[in-house]
């Protein structure tokens, strides 16, 4: 593997699944980059790993010359950025921060000129249907609420449509996969499924273990096969 595609910039990197996506990653060899806010989640040892860079910094306040050189040498991006669960982190600004962060990323990327394709993943949510699944009515009402009153799942359904619909697969810069987990746990890694579709409707979902869902990640960089199987698509992860 060259060493660019041994690079992955990992946004969301203190959350409760960029974190262990950052320790896969780096069991696995991968030189890791994160923007993040806060120091507080990285111990020492973790900060002394040569292969861990680290720039202590709010993503959305980075200028687009300072994107463009940290995505340079990535030949990966991991989005696990999520809306702190707070009232002010749901309805305050920024609104659209998972749309904001991949788009400008996206621009940075393509702005590189470098033509080998980099792979962005982004987590987001089965709550996030894709035209022509299936949706019972309750589902389509249910979903309707959700995308008028909570911000966060607007956003999480637009930064989708922007990889689905704009950056799509006619892209000599990216190529995309877009996770979406059921409801999100904390526990070991263990036995998942990856489909192409909700399996169920969003009112008797399934569990999703975080680490599992960075595993696939880090499946979906390290795998040809793995990556040649989902990218361009949304697949769904849920615990065995
Ligand atoms: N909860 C569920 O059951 C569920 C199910 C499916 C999908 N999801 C989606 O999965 C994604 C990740 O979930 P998670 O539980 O791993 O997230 P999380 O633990 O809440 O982590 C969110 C990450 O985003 C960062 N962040 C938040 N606001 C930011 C801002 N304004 N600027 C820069 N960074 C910011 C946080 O950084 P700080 O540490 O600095 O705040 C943190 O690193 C979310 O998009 C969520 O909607 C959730």
């Amino acid at each position: 593997m060259t060493n660019l595609a041994k690079t992955v910039l990992v946004l969301g990197a203190t959350g409760n699944t960029g974190f262990p996506l950052v320790k896969q990653l780096l069991t696995r060899g991968y030189s890791v980059r994160v923007v993040v806010r806060s120091l507080d989640k990285f111990s020492q040892e973790l900060l002394k790993n040569p292969k861990l860079k680290v720039m202590n910094e709010n993503l959305l306040d980075l200028n687009h010359e300072q994107l463009r050189q940290t995505v340079k040498d990535c030949g990966n991006i991991v989005s696990c950025l999520g809306h702190t669960m707070s009232l002010r982190g749901i309805f305050g600004e920024p609104r659209a921060l998972v749309l904001e962060a991949v788009k400008r990323i996206c621009i940075a990327i393509k702005d590189t000129n470098i033509k080998v394709k980099k792979k962005f993943l982004l987590m987001n949510t089965v709550g996030n249907r894709n035209p022509g699944e299936n949706v019972t009515t309750s589902e389509k009402f249910v979903l309707y609420l959700l995308r008028c009153l909570v911000p966060p799942h607007y956003d999480n359904e637009a930064a989708a449509a922007y990889l689905r619909d704009e950056i799509s697969s006619e892209n000599d810069f990216i190529e995309w996969v877009v996770i979406r987990p059921d409801s999100l746990i904390n526990d070991e890694i263990s036995p998942y499924e990856v489909v192409s579709f909700p399996p169920r409707t969003i009112f008797n979902g399934l569990k999703s273990t975080r680490s599992n869902v960075a595993h696939f990640m880090c499946e979906c960089i390290e795998n040809p096969s793995t990556w040649h199987r989902w990218k361009g698509k949304m697949p769904v992860v849920f615990d065995k």
